[in-house]
């Protein structure tokens, strides 16, 4: 951020997205519905390149990974197995005063109702009940009967779809440990102390990968994870200064973990967790052969048999797109005028280039623009803009991260060259019209750091 602007806060991330169209509050004609949101046109492209970097990263370029699409309503028996029926919980509190409910664990962070200055509890007016635990599942009913029998879950976690797959991928795919299993999908809780936008959601999307590994070699293959997902994000240009890896004491871990460390990001609400890494060691395979009777476990073909333990780093696409947001998220002053910029790893911007014809009313420039963006569309998400003043449309592009803009000016009609702006130098550049589409293609496999430093 240029030395002129204020310090970034979520209200700056929450209108840019609304302005731009990234994220809009969902169903929000009707006054919304707490946290829960919609995603835009520009949301829907950075949350595909998340996707696929993820998915890349995991599947293709890996041997030992394979993807899966499990439902998202499972037999709710699974659930009773995981623990997530007796203990996926948070504790509560209502105030009897003010009406209003709190997380009991959380009371330092929440505002009185009353008086916003205060936290809950601290007024003479406040009247606080005990604290009662509170599942965050969504119940909802199967079938045409409306009764316990038919009472089921969305899911709160894709990773219970991953085990109970267990079987069926090892023996199909023909996977010995170590080997991994990865799935990307929507993922839902009745988080009771919502807010702050895209970071606590009741209806997020998830990226889960279940590694199973020998018991003896689950420590080394934990560590091996928190390295290859920090190198992930450094690699698409996060911040060193804004990422740490934090690891669980004894009495914080979940019950299933036997280690677990979070990726911690510095959000605009501070150090949070962006992404967690956990050792499950071998609580869930276990878990399911006793609740279905169907053995999990590794046989191979001299007899060996044993219960893999798990390795499973678990992200959601939304904490991570906020993520990039907040590091990407810059005010300047360029010549007497103020510019916001996302400053994004082209391969996560929304759209790569824009091609844009300097006197849109002119023909030849005209036909040359549009020409270039058939061509590079085949290939890239690019945008043709020609409605309004050139500085105002590279604005435009700025305010949603494009990296690089073309611009068909007097002097392509004399030479056929266009202008090339790059979004973080504003340094300009003239290539010959015919190479635009192979520079593209080089530009976006170089190396990327952010021009904010480290
Ligand atoms: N299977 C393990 C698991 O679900 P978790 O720490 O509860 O562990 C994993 O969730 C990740 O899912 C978190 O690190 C975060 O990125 C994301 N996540 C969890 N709850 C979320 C929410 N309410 N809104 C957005 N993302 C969430």
């Amino acid at each position: 951020m240029s030395e002129t602007a204020s310090p970034l806060t979520m209200d700056k991330i929450v209108s840019l997205c609304r302005r731009r169209g990234f994220v809009f509050p969902s169903s929000e004609i009707y006054g919304g519905l707490g946290s829960t949101y919609d995603y835009g046109h520009y949301g829907v492209l950075t949350k595909g390149n998340i996707r696929q970097l993820w998915l890349r990263a995991m599947v293709q370029e890996r041997d030992d990974i394979v993807a899966l699409d499990s439902a998202v309503i499972l037999n709710p028996r699974v659930w009773e197995a995981s623990g997530h029926v007796g203990g996926f919980t948070d504790p509560l509190v209502d105030c009897r005063h003010c009406k209003r409910r709190f997380r009991a664990d959380r009371l330092e962070d929440s505002q009185c109702g009353q008086k916003p200055s205060k936290r809950p509890g601290e007024t003479s007016d406040c009247d606080l009940t005990e604290p009662r635990q509170f599942n965050l599942m969504f119940e909802t009913q199967v079938g045409a009967m409306q009764d316990a029998s038919s009472s089921a879950y969305l899911r709160p976690e894709t990773a219970q779809g991953i085990f109970v797959n267990f079987k069926n991928v090892a023996q199909l795919a023909r996977r010995k440990p170590p080997f991994g299993i990865a799935q990307v999908g929507k993922s839902f809780r009745n988080e009771i102390t919502p807010g702050n936008f895209l970071f606590r959601m009741r209806e997020f999307e998830q990226m889960e990968m279940e590694f199973f590994v020998p018991p003896d070699e689950a420590e080394e293959w934990y560590r091996y994870w928190i390295d290859e997902r920090v190198g992930w994000y450094r690699r698409l240009g996060l911040r060193a200064s804004n990422l740490r890896v934090r690891e669980h004491d004894a009495e914080e871990r979940s019950h299933y973990s036997s280690g677990t460390s979070d990726l911690e990001y510095l959000y605009p609400i501070g150090w949070q967790e962006l992404e967690g890494v956990a050792n499950r060691g071998n609580f869930d395979l276990t878990q399911h052969t006793e609740h279905s009777g169907t053995k999990l476990e590794w046989v191979g073909q001299d007899g060996e048999r044993y219960t893999p333990h798990v390795i499973e780093p678990a992200v959601s696409i939304d904490r991570i797109m906020l993520a990039f947001l907040c590091d990407a998220y810059d005010e300047e002053v360029v010549g007497d005028r103020e510019r916001t910029v996302l400053r994004l790893h082209p391969k996560i911007a929304p759209v790569t280039a824009a091609v844009l014809p300097l006197i849109p009313r002119d023909e030849g420039m005209a036909t040359r623009a549009r020409s270039l963006y058939e061509e590079l569309r085949r290939r890239h998400q690019v945008e043709h803009d020609d409605s309004g003043q050139i500085g105002r449309r590279y604005r435009r592009q700025d305010e949603i991260g494009t990296p690089w803009a073309f611009t068909i000016d007097e002097q392509t009609l004399e030479d056929e060259t266009v202008t090339v702006r790059e979004r973080d130098s504003l340094a300009q550049e003239r290539l010959p019209l015919s190479g635009v589409k192979g520079w593209l293609d080089e530009a976006l496999e170089r190396e990327w750091r952010s021009p904010r430093g480290d």
